[in-house]
């Protein structure tokens, strides 16, 4: 699998105004898009750090599967994303390599990206994004 950076690490937030103010104002990132991914049941946050990002995520429904995720764990990270030329082909080869797939096939996330998950009983609990433009 060819990754290139970590695209982004996902964080699992409350409210993402009330998160805000560390990331901009102790950490001082700038917020640079905030955008709901509807089928997703999320709003998120984006800010820059180098290559790569950091997604807050804000569930936007009770059956969001980051709702769930806050109610078993608490806030905090949720997920690493990996860059990779081709998620299609990425997933190919992890299944083919004994690695179960949350996502059989890419679908589309935040910013346009294609996306698939690997599954964290696969990953040593760390729930595991691919991602492409
Ligand atoms: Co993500």
């Amino acid at each position: 699998m060819d990754i290139s950076c970590i695209e982004h690490i996902g964080i699992a937030v409350n409210s993402i105004s009330e998160s805000l103010p560390y990331y901009e104002k102790i950490l001082g990132l700038k917020c640079y898009n905030i955008e709901e991914v509807a089928d997703q049941k999320v709003k998120t946050a984006f800010f820059q750090i180098g290559q790569t990002k950091i997604e807050l995520l804000e569930p936007t429904s009770e059956d969001s599967t980051i709702a769930k995720f806050i109610e078993k764990r608490g806030e905090g990270v949720h997920h690493i994303a990996f860059a990779v030329a081709d998620v299609a082909g990425a997933l190919a080869e992890a299944e083919s390599k004994g690695v179960r797939l949350i996502d059989k096939a890419p679908r589309k996330g935040a910013e346009g990206l294609n996306i698939a998950f690997l599954h964290p009983k696969s990953t040593g609990s760390v729930l595991t994004e691919l991602c492409c433009k």
